[in-house]
């Protein structure tokens, strides 16, 4: 059976499993917000970093990179590297993937998203809304194993920049970040 992911975060850039397709586009219904917390790849439990996650929003749009997995083998290893690498994500949806802005029909329809919901009995890391700067700051101030929080949020503003998309909340935080950083130089 053919397995799909879709990737609206880190796993645009670097997916990490292999796969026999890469493929643009979006998921109806969701907004790509920086609103969990991470205490195992872009920060600590003393200093959570922030990592993307998917927030209802009727009438939006998310776009991101839709993973084509065709052989069994490879879609259980996949499977097994992603259990680990979005352990921190409490729920997998199965949603409507499109490529067209004009298309009523899918493009496929059950491509698999890991979400971090706000429910915080779920998913304890859960930070939610916050002004830009704190946000900004939080970012600045994480590192974890995979990483400075930093270079999430700046590789995710270049991949997003690559497939033509101007996400405003993404770069709105990318340019507070380099804001404060400029500032306290
Ligand atoms: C994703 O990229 O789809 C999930 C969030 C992340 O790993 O950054």
């Amino acid at each position: 059976m053919v397995m799909w992911v879709f990737g609206y975060g880190s796993l645009i850039s670097k997916a990490g499993f292999h796969y026999d397709e890469r493929v643009i586009g979006f998921i109806k219904g969701y907004r790509r917000v920086f609103y969990q917390g991470s205490t195992d790849h872009r920060g600590t439990p003393e200093f959570p970093g922030r990592t993307v996650t998917l927030e209802p929003a009727p009438g939006e749009i998310c776009w991101g990179a839709a993973y084509k997995i065709s052989k069994e083998e490879d879609a259980e290893t996949a499977l097994t590297y992603l259990e680990v690498r979005e352990k921190q994500y409490d729920k997998k949806e199965y949603l409507d993937f499109y490529t067209d802005l004009t298309a009523t029909s899918p493009a496929v329809s059950g491509v698999m998203v890991y979400i971090a919901t706000a429910d915080k009995k779920a998913n304890v890391n859960y930070l939610g809304p916050a002004s830009d700067e704190e946000i900004a700051r939080q970012i600045i101030q994480a590192e974890g194993p995979a990483g400075p929080n930093r270079d999430y949020l700046f590789n995710l503003e270049k991949a997003l920049l690559q497939i033509g998309c101007k996400d405003k909340h993404v770069i709105d935080l990318a340019n507070e970040v380099r804001r404060i950083l400029e500032e306290e130089q």
